[in-house]
């Protein structure tokens, strides 16, 4: 074919903004000891915690991270915000690659929120002494300023200024979080990563504590993304869900797609686990058959093969890459029989 005769090229796609965050093959390990026993056992002496994690977050989106224990979810917030060494990858953030130490001002801008408020906040600093320390080593605002934009954050965060010379043992668990949460955005973060961020509280404030959440990113046009293992919670915050399985990102797709469609196994057995709350007694199908393996020795070929029930021998051999469906770009799934008749479940 002469190039004279080679159709005009098609118009570029509309393109998506860049993310605001995004993780490329991001890999971190941890080495654990080299006890006789482990060396015996010839086992592996390094731990994959976060396995070649491709990843987009953008900018104004909530993101849910979900997954079983031990899937990474927390590995991986804490490799975005810098607390834990790459072993591998790279994290661009607004259009730079972020180097291994970063800046300042780039620390800054991505916070994380912690499960645990206590262990997160100093015990020894009242409130208002840890918020003008805070915007002072950062020199969020002039000096004259601290009083006032410390009240400013409590106000935002549902606190009054009573709260400034209290410590931190003096709050409920649902206002110490309130309190972890003024920190976090006392540096004016573009990025909130938030790990469990109610799990660790009495179920009465729970609600109060992600209805803040949303209401801040509303108001202050912050990127969220959520760790959370209540897909109900999920559901009800989230515009786009990643799913994360022994150190790796195994679906990625709208909330809604993800609900009405979901394309991996273990995103069908993570759904089917919910409990149904319109039949009584049904507390939920049991979430997949058997425990995840350990990441010190994670299967060769699909990951998820040794409890998945679709798998063939074919998932022995090659591991499934993470592959967008050729019917909706914003959906991708790394499983061999994704958007295929093949992958879909049995009716029944
Ligand atoms: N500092 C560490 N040293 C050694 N192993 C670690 C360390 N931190 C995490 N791990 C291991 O890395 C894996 C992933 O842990 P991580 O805490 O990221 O999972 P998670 O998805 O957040 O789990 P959970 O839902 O229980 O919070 C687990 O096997 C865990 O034991
Ligand atoms: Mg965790």
């Amino acid at each position: 074919m002469t190039a004279a005769a080679l159709p005009a090229p098609a118009a570029p796609p509309a393109r998506e903004p860049e993310p605001l965050l995004s993780a490329t093959d991001l890999t971190v390990t941890f080495g654990l000891g080299s006890s006789i026993a482990a060396r015996l056992r010839h086992e592996a002496r390094v731990l994959r915690a976060v396995d070649g994690v491709d990843l987009e977050i953008r900018r104004g989106e909530a993101l849910a991270l979900v997954g079983e224990s031990g899937s990474g979810k927390s590995t991986l917030a804490r490799a975005l915000t810098g607390l834990v060494p790459l072993a591998k990858g790279e994290i661009r953030f607004d259009g730079r690659v972020l180097p291994a130490r970063r800046k300042h001002s780039d620390q800054r801008r991505i916070q994380m929120v912690f499960q645990d408020p206590y262990s997160s906040l100093n015990p020894r600093l009242t409130v208002g002494s840890m918020l003008a320390e805070l915007l002072r080593v950062h020199h969020v605002v002039p000096r004259s300023e601290v009083g006032s934009f410390s009240r400013e954050l409590l106000g935002l965060v549902g606190l009054g200024e009573d709260a400034l010379p209290a410590y931190p043992r003096q709050f409920s668990g649902g206002q110490r979080q309130r309190v972890a949460i003024a920190r976090a955005l006392a540096l004016r973060p573009d990025i909130l990563l938030a790990d469990e961020p109610v799990s660790a509280l009495d179920v009465s404030v729970q609600a109060t504590i992600l209805n803040l959440l949303r209401d801040l990113r509303a108001e202050l046009g912050l990127t969220l993304m959520l760790i959370s293992h209540n897909l109900a919670v999920v559901r009800h915050l989230c515009d786009r869900v990643a799913v994360m399985y022994l150190g790796r990102i195994i679906e990625v797709a709208p909330t809604e797609t993800l609900f009405s469609n979901p394309q991996h196994p273990y995103t069908r057995g993570l759904l089917a686990a919910i409990p149904k709350l319109s039949t009584a007694g049904d507390e939920g199908a049991p979430a997949i058959a058997g425990d995840p393996p350990s990441p010190l020795r994670i299967p060769a070929g699909c990951r998820f093969r040794t409890r998945c029930p679709i798998a063939e021998a074919r998932c022995e051999q090659e591991d499934p890459a993470l592959r967008i469906s050729a019917d909706d770009s914003s959906h991708s799934a790394a499983c061999h029989f994704a958007f295929s008749a093949a992958g879909a479940p049995a009716a029944g």
